[in-house]
């Protein structure tokens, strides 16, 4: 029995490698990519639904919602998705109206997930901090960032609005590089 022990050890050790994630890359180079993934998540195309304040933000140059849209009106009755439908209006044949993707809105109330004017080291702790992300682990966040629908129409946001800074691909390579660190936060 004794002989086979080393052998049922193998499986713990590779598994807790895996688990603890890839340890290769540094705290410094952890700081580093969240950099870039902070200039996407402050681009106005994410930071629009990731305001401040109750109203989303709207055009490049993130003005606070015409019509007085906040939060209060979905409350009221008047559903984001009553204008912004699953795909550009540009992609229905309306140009000029609202953008569109599935599940159209704003993060919940109780963990808003601001963006907008927070300094990077905040930023980091409010992304990776539990209680302000709904409960989701870096992997889940990355995962977020690799398929949600209302994260890649960041880069078809149709009519003339800009994109985001760096490619998606670049954004989920910096995302996975930050997770990777363990979620290494800047000074
Ligand atoms: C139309 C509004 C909208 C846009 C545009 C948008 N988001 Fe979000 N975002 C949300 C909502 C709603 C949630 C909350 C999702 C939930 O709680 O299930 C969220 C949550 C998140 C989270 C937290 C992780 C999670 O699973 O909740 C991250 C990170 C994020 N968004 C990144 C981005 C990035 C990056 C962009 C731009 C490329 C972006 N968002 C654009 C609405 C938006
Ligand atoms: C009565 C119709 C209407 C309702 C309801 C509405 N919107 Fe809009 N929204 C628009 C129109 C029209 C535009 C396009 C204006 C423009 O070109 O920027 C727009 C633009 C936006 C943008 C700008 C996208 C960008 O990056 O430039 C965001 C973000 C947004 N809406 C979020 C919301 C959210 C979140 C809700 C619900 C709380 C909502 N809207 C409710 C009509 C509406």
């Amino acid at each position: 029995m004794k002989r086979w022990l080393p052998l049922l050890g193998l499986p713990l050790v590779l598994a807790t490698t895996l688990a603890a994630g890839d340890s290769s890359v540094t705290a410094e180079e952890g700081q580093k990519a969240f950099v870039t993934v902070a200039r996407v998540l402050q681009s106005p195309r994410c930071m629009n639904c990731h305001p401040a304040g109750d109203a989303p933000l709207q055009t490049d140059r993130s003005r606070p919602h015409t019509m007085n849209i906040r939060r209060a009106s979905v409350a009221a009755g008047l559903s984001c998705q009553a204008c912004h439908r699953e795909r550009n209006s540009e992609a229905i044949g309306v140009s000029g109206g609202p953008p569109g993707a599935p599940s159209w809105g704003l993060p919940p109330e109780e963990t808003p997930m601001v963006f907008q004017g927070r300094s990077l080291p905040a930023l980091c702790a409010q992304l990776k901090d539990p209680e302000q992300n709904g409960h989701r682990s870096l992997d889940d966040l990355l995962e977020h960032v690799g398929h949600d629908p209302l994260v890649l129409w960041g880069w078809q946001p149709g009519g003339n609005r800009s994109r985001p800074p760096v490619s998606h691909d670049a954004f989920v390579g910096a995302f996975r590089a930050w997770v990777r660190s363990g979620g290494a936060c800047p000074p």
